[in-house]
């Protein structure tokens, strides 16, 4: 059974082309990015000091999340309150941290492992880090201002760009062997189908 690997900026279509390739190949789906934001919602919550990278790291080792069709952490639905503006700063922080990325990637690969090494994941560092193996990498990519539009969030994108590629540990790149796929023009059920196309028998 094979493990897609799905990589690409904020906004370049990683979410809904992850969960389209899941669903047509029935195999489960695990949206990384959610697992960061929900550390940050936690560490916000906490009040503890986000550059504090061992302190972050504490809370995210102690953290029960479970990112399904909801978001739950620590028993709270978080699917919403981690798409807030509080979060979307404080993620690029808290991802930053190696401690915190080690606790995430372990987690990313348990859960692989549990689903006897399938399924469809999605982040920034998959297909380059956590999965190096994986049977598909994919690299989406789409023009800043597409992206800006889907999610309505102009300023924010630019930031998130420079802080998810120039950071020192797991920065957004394109994975070695990684098939990149532009979906600024291209709708989404033809990128579904590239990648479906990339999956072998
Ligand atoms: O995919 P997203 O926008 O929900 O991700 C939120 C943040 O989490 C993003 O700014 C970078 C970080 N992230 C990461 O560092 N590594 C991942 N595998 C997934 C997300």
């Amino acid at each position: 059974m094979p493990l897609i690997a799905i990589d690409g900026p904020a906004g370049s279509g990683k979410s809904t082309v992850a969960r389209a390739v899941a669903g047509s190949l029935g195999l489960p789906y695990l949206d990384t990015g959610a697992m960061y934001r929900s550390v940050a919602w936690a560490a916000l919550r906490a009040g503890v000091d986000l550059r504090d990278a061992a302190a972050v790291a504490a809370v995210a080792a102690a953290l029960d999340i479970d990112v399904g069709d909801t978001v739950c952490v620590d028993g709270i639905d978080v699917t919403d309150a981690i798409r807030n503006q509080d979060v979307n700063t404080a993620v690029s922080i808290v991802s930053a941290h190696a401690e915190v990325r080690a606790e995430l990637v372990k987690r990313q690969r348990d859960w692989a492992a549990g689903n006897g090494g399938s399924g469809v994941v999605e982040g920034r560092d998959i297909g380059s880090v956590v999965f190096p193996n994986a049977t598909v990498k994919v690299f989406l990519i789409a023009d800043e201002t597409v992206r800006a539009a889907r999610r309505g969030e102009e300023a924010d994108i630019a930031r998130r760009d420079r802080l998810d590629t120039r950071r020192a540990v797991s920065p957004l790149t394109k994975a070695e062997g990684a098939v990149e796929v532009d979906t600024t023009a291209t709708a989404v059920d033809d990128v579904v189908a590239r990648v479906l196309a990339l999956v072998p028998e």
